[in-house]
């Protein structure tokens, strides 16, 4: 029996900064973000929305298609987190109607739950064959102003239902995994932004990537050549970029460099419009090289690496299904990129700095998103959740 993924989605907010306001506003050269970083656009978090919401709508359109009782089971991976006891995914559960009997719990280890979420679910899928898992990873870059990290801030969520026999994608079982006790990236429970390391963070990644692959390489016997596509974790696309080219050498490729490009080239689109969407990152690059690459993906071979800072890192394998085309939701991801309104700089620092009340107080959100489901109000500490 093979398990994987069985559907993929998923949901942006409306709005955007472009970073050639903001490179214009630091007095900073544009192209050091259009091509040093690889970015053009970063998604901003409308008043209304945040993890939930954002979750709520990536995963609308797959229990639309499979209806809510076939879920069994909803693992929910964040590193921006509400709250610090109840799971986001129970209101999601809500939200989306899904049935009691479904088990709901939330996952956290940076840019890396997301990778846990869907091994566990894979492990829960080949325990128990007619589970469906609903992994959902959902969050909200956020850094200091005027700090490096600053155009790398972002947000979205992706929805996928793990599966027997599924109809996109089919995971192998071997993974090579790496952790380390790092300081590249964290947060503490008193901060609503990152505390990043940038340079460092970026080493460490490099340095997880090659333990991640050679653990990989033993437990699998592949090699480099057995691959046509690569998705990594996205913070940028030239991270991507980097990596690729990193392992390329480490596997002394004889590829020329616009072959080893065009291995990642299509899963880049959505990032570079996005920007960072920490757990959700590698997944949308998956959506990203699932319907923009021309030529049919089907039999082709994906090596994932999934990097969390801090860090887990790990790299998997999987291979796209015959007829997968027929499954995915390109023109709605195409539709709703294309709907998004652009912000200048001073509305971009208005979302930014939005009250978050702390004290208790109440707070009326004016109805921002476009998303089917917003977060309407806060008060006495509680978020009230409502459909549109
Ligand atoms: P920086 O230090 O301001 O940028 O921020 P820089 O000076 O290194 O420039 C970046 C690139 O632009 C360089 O290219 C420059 O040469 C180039 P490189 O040398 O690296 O190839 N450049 C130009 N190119 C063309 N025209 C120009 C121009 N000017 C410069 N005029 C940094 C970069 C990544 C440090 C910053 O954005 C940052 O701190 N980001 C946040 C941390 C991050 O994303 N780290 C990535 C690895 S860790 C990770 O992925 C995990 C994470 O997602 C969190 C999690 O796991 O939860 C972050």
């Amino acid at each position: 029996m093979s398990v994987g993924i069985d559907e993929i989605s998923f949901y942006t907010s409306n709005y955007f900064l472009d970073l050639r306001t903001l490179a214009e506003m630091q007095q900073t050269d544009p192209e050091k973000y259009y091509t040093g970083i690889g970015q053009e656009k970063m998604a901003m978090a409308a008043p209304d929305e945040d993890i939930v919401t954002m979750a709520a709508n990536a995963a609308l359109p797959i229990v639309e298609r499979i209806g809510p009782d076939a879920v069994t089971t909803l693992l929910f991976a964040t590193e921006t987190g509400i709250d610090q006891s109840k799971a986001a995914g129970v209101y999601v559960h809500r939200l989306l109607g899904l049935g009691s009997r479904c088990r709901v719990v939330e996952l956290k280890q940076a840019c890396y739950s997301a990778t846990a979420a869907v091994q566990m679910a894979c492990a829960l899928v080949a325990r128990k064959p007619d589970s469906k898992v609903l992994v959902i990873a959902s969050d909200i870059a956020r850094y200091d102003l005027n700090t490096p990290g600053e155009a790398t801030q972002g947000c979205g969520a992706v929805a996928m239902l793990i599966s027997a026999d599924p109809r996109i994608v089919v995971i192998d079982p071997e993974v090579g995994s790496y952790t380390e006790d790092v300081m590249d990236f964290w947060r503490p429970n008193y901060r609503s932004n990152a505390l990043v390391d940038g340079k460092y963070s970026t080493k460490i990644y490099l340095k997880a990537l090659k333990k991640a692959w050679e653990y990989f390489c033993e437990e699998s016997r592949s090699s480099f050549r057995d691959f046509n596509y690569f998705c990594y974790h996205l913070p940028f696309s030239r991270m991507a970029q980097k990596a690729h080219q990193h392992l390329a050498k480490l596997c002394r490729c004889t590829l020329d460099a616009a072959e080893i490009e065009q291995q990642i080239a299509d899963t880049l689109h959505y990032n570079q419009m996005i920007g960072n969407s920490y757990t959700a990152s590698m997944y949308i690059g998956l959506c990203s090289l699932l319907d923009n690459t021309k030529e049919s993906l089907s039999g082709k071979r994906i090596g994932f690496f999934s990097y969390g800072s801090g860090c887990v890192a790990e790299f998997f394998s999987g291979t796209v299904v015959d007829g997968y085309q027929d499954q995915l939701h390109t023109a709605a991801h195409a539709s709703m990129l294309s709907a998004r309104q652009e912000v200048n700089y001073d509305e971009y620092l208005k979302l930014y700095h939005y009250p978050d009340p702390q004290g208790g107080e109440s707070l009326v959100l004016p109805h921002s998103t476009t998303g089917r489901f917003r977060l309407a109000a806060i008060s006495h500490h509680k978020r009230e959740y409502v459909p549109c």
